[in-house]
């Protein structure tokens, strides 16, 4: 069947960071291609899912998305799942539902405008493809306006294969973006009203290119004037080399936060995940990072109920937790994912252990993000201001050590000094004592 061809687009993304920035890079290519964004609320002729499949939970959301875009008189726009789920469901997900016209990959978006001419057609619009050929050569350049906080792929893929985990899976091997284009790409953005630039990659810190390491990138791109902020995200404790702790040390422009996932406190545990790290490697390095970097925040991931978790594994969570004091930290209950190694594995963990386990440790990280925030009360801070607050004139940023911070005053992609008055478990606010020279 042939369909119009689309004027207005929108794109959804859900999961992570990446899958933001990848629907970035795919508005831009459809802007590029003349197509205008939906206007808020309205219908968009091309809907672009970027979905994520790292739990059960997440991949599921498709389908109820999906069902979502059918309008009252029955139509329905043109639908592209995207993302994570395109990967691993690729076909099978025409299968389930006739609502989706166009499957594609993470690592074949670019190819995106084509499909959508194919299906315009009637035609067969499934790619996933891991082309050798990277996309970010084919996509078009940055925005002309970039977010006062903007993302930037540098790496992606994992050889980890941590046994529970989809992303070898779903985004491939672990390839490095080249220096050259990272770096253009860092100056666009800039140039386009940036102050504050995220690396990402699933294993950020595995960057690597022409014998230069992730330190290398972020002391160049430190040079940058008019780039007040770098961060990146997510690290692998493997690839945390010294040249990256020293950074910290050495690099003002770089932030005082580490998102180190650790997984499990339980070694039989992180040996069944195949971490290859034990929770003691992981302690000592959490006090080289600090030596380095004193006021660093942590941050984390936990999977409670892996395959053969017993009470006693999981007191070692919590004993490595109360050990490492998170700023903030992410937790989940474990979701068997197909074709993983652990789907199979024995001692699957029984739902009501899961979600005592779950809200046990939650309890213990919400204590010690709360702690972490009232111990910034009194203090001056930078923000950096992002976005509008819930009331009138409110604006909400981010401290260096990304906690949220709500004040008064200033303008979106100020950089302030902020007094904080008070302090709640997810967020503090403050008084703007003086405004930045940009
Ligand atoms: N079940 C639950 N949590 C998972 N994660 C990855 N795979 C799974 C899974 N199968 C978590 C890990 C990872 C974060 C992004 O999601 O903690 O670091
Ligand atoms: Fe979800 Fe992982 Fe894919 Fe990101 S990389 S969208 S977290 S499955």
């Amino acid at each position: 069947m042939t369909r119009p061809t689309p004027s207005t687009y929108r794109v959804k993304s859900f999961g992570c960071q990446m899958n933001v920035y990848d629907g970035e890079r795919m508005a831009e290519m459809l802007a590029a291609r003349g197509l205008t964004a939906a206007a808020e609320g309205e219908d968009a002729d091309l809907v672009v899912l970027n979905t994520c499949h790292i739990r059960e939970k997440a991949s599921e959301k498709v389908y109820s998305e999906v069902g979502r875009l059918r309008r009252e008189d029955g139509s329905r726009p043109l639908v592209a799942v995207a993302g994570c789920v395109a990967q691993a469901e690729g076909e099978e997900i025409r299968r389930r539902t006739r609502d989706v016209d166009i499957v594609v990959g993470p690592q074949a978006y670019h190819r995106l405008p084509g499909l959508i001419d194919t299906a315009v057609a009637g035609g067969h619009a499934v790619d996933t493809d891991m082309p050798a050929d990277s996309k970010f050569g084919a996509l078009p350049g940055r925005a002309r306006r970039a977010a006062p906080s903007a993302f930037l792929t540098v790496q992606e893929g994992c050889d980890k294969f941590c046994t529970y985990c989809v992303v070898p899976y779903t985004r491939g091997a672990e390839v490095s973006r080249p220096w050259g284009q990272i770096m253009d790409e860092a100056r666009a953005l800039v140039d386009a009203g940036a102050r504050e630039i995220t690396l990402l990659g699933q294993n950020v810190n595995a960057w690597a290119h022409d014998g230069r390491y992730l330190h290398d990138l972020i002391e160049a791109m430190a040079g940058l004037s008019g780039l007040a902020r770098i961060r990146y995200t997510t690290s692998h404790p493997n690839d945390m080399h010294d040249g990256l702790i020293a950074a910290h040390r050495d690099i003002d422009k770089l932030m005082p936060f580490l998102h180190l996932p650790v997984q499990s406190g339980s070694d039989r545990i992180l040996k069944a995940m195949n971490r290859s790290h034990d929770a003691d490697s992981y302690l000592r390095l959490i006090d080289r990072v600090r030596a380095a970097r004193p006021d660093i925040a942590i941050s984390g991931d936990y999977i409670v109920g892996f395959p053969g978790e017993t009470d006693a594994d999981f007191d070692a969570t919590l004993k490595v937790v109360e050990r490492i004091g998170h700023a903030q930290a992410f937790s989940f209950k474990y979701s068997p994912r197909p074709g993983t190694p652990a789907a199979t594995m024995d001692g699957q963990v029984e739902a009501q252990v899961m979600d005592e386990r779950l809200k046990r440790l939650q309890a213990l990280i919400g204590q010690q993000q709360h702690a972490f925030n009232l111990a910034s009360v009194g203090r001056d801070t930078t923000v950096l201001l992002e976005r509008a607050g819930r009331h009138p004139g409110q604006l909400i940023g981010k401290s260096p050590w990304l906690q949220s911070v709500v004040v008064e005053q200033g303008a979106i992609g100020d950089l302030v000094d902020v007094r904080i008055s008070a302090a709640g478990p997810n967020s503090l606010s403050g008084v703007i004592a003086q405004k930045e020279a940009a």
